[in-house]
């Protein structure tokens, strides 16, 4: 049973046993410790933590310890936790509205798509493509540059080229297209064998380009900042300079997947701002929804919606793409990241987390580099997996997300805390990766 709105127990009251609803506390239900063993699909290597509450930049265990949240989760919550506003803003929606089907329009939907295109979206991308999760919307845009190119005639161009390292998703499509080895391990033969380029080398595209047949290639993608296969690894402004006119030159389209780097994670409202860099097309998610609804979206330049819109061509939807709650869940994410300004406070914070990881990391045995934009920093390892060292973190009461992808770059710890995260949490934060790190010698 659920405490009435407004009166949630502390789970400080809840361990004390001090909570004035008892037995009727939500909280006082612990979890059979079968069911625990029972819920992930394969057998982990260890017991999962099992988390009851969510509060601000921490997440708080079963039996009461409050762990430091210093990914977002997956890189997911901009906004920190327990945001009571969030859930109030779906409730509402889904009292009045249940499922609509995607092609009809719901208030939610409309409000959000001009909110995005009024305030978050690069000027000339006036349409949205709402799906659930990243790898369905990486996927979509695969779609999209396709129709694009149908709806001119060039019907050949249908490849994707993407970067050694990078990872743009777990369907067979994205996979198959992403350079994260150690996820696409074993599954080979399902997925289609795309050409790929180093990270940093512009020459390389423009050869790849060539190699596949340059009237075949559909589009480029790409991590302005690359996150889960390396750890916030940045190519430099070079890089992107040449790479977009690789692109123009040979009509490939750039698809920018954002999932990860945008709604200000690096520290402006697009990882691609950082660079001379000019999407066709562009994908996000995580920060839409900011971990409390599953919301991802596409857009793309009105050139490229008008072209598919002029030839009377259609990119399918899913069931789920955007549900008027979700719209409104993700609608009420953005009302709190525009008045908290919490773009400019992932630049602010994301400064003084960089120097302050450098500072106390520098030289360390353990650590090659420490690098990043905003609140999306990378801290190379030395000698020990990612897996590995966040267990040592988790040990000491932090999470914090393992990055890495196999042999093209080494392992690192993926920090990307809530925009919300304060001088005292970074102390902490970088306090018990020096200790967790010290661990291993
Ligand atoms: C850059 C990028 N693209 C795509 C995805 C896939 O998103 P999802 O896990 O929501 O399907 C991720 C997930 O981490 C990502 O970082």
């Amino acid at each position: 049973m659920m405490h009435p709105e407004g009166l949630r127990c502390s789970i400080d009251a809840y361990v004390r046993g001090s909570c004035r609803y008892g037995r009727m506390c939500s909280m006082s239900q612990t979890l059979p410790e079968s069911s625990v063993d029972r819920y992930p699909f394969t057998r982990p290597a260890s017991r999962p933590p099992v988390v009851v509450e969510t509060d601000g930049v921490e997440l708080i265990l079963e039996d009461g310890e409050r762990v430091i949240d210093a990914a977002g989760g997956a890189v997911v919550t901009n906004i920190g936790h327990g945001r009571g506003e969030i859930a109030d803003a779906v409730a509402t929606a889904m009292r009045s509205i249940d499922y609509v089907v995607p092609t009809w329009a719901t208030p939610n939907r409309v409000a959000l798509v001009d909110r995005l295109v009024n305030n978050w979206l690069p000027e000339g991308f006036g349409h949205v493509y709402f799906a659930g999760g990243g790898s369905e919307a990486t996927d979509t845009a695969v779609r999209v540059a396709r129709q694009y190119h149908l709806s001119r005639g060039d019907d050949q161009r249908y490849k994707v080229i993407a970067r050694l390292p990078s990872y743009h998703g777990a369907t067979i499509a994205t996979l198959g297209i992403g350079g994260h080895m150690a996820r696409r391990s074993g599954l080979d033969p399902l997925l289609a064998e795309w050409p790929k380029v180093p990270w940093n080398d512009a020459s390389a595209l423009a050869a790849a380009i060539e190699a596949a047949g340059p009237e075949t290639v559909s589009a480029f993608m790409a991590e302005p900042i690359i996150g889960a296969s390396a750890g916030a690894l940045v190519a430099n402004e070079d890089y992107w300079q040449q790479g977009m006119e690789v692109c123009q030159h040979y009509g490939v389209l750039f698809i920018a997947d954002e999932v990860m780097t945008g709604f200000g994670r690096t520290g402006l409202t697009w990882g691609h701002e950082h660079d001379p860099v000019q999407p066709d097309i562009l994908v996000s998610a995580k920060g839409l929804g900011g971990g409390y609804v599953p919301m991802s979206m596409v857009t793309a330049s009105d050139e490229v919606t008008g072209s598919i819109s002029d030839a009377g061509g259609n990119v399918m939807f899913f069931t789920y793409s955007g549900p008027d709650a979700m719209c409104a869940g993700a609608l009420a994410v953005l009302e709190i990241m525009e008045r908290e300004q919490l773009v400019d406070r992932a630049k602010v914070m994301g400064d003084r987390m960089q120097s302050a990881l450098s500072s106390a990391l520098d030289g360390h045995s353990r650590v090659t580099e420490i690098r990043g934009r905003g609140l999306m920093i990378g801290v190379e390892l030395a000698g020990l997996t990612a897996v590995e060292a966040v267990e040592a973190c988790v040990q000491r009461g932090m999470w914090v997300y393992p990055a890495g992808s196999g042999p093209a770059v080494a392992d690192a710890l993926l920090f990307a805390p809530p925009m919300v995260v304060t001088d005292d949490h970074i102390d902490r934060i970088v306090d018990i990766t020096v200790d967790a790190l010290n661990s291993f010698g």
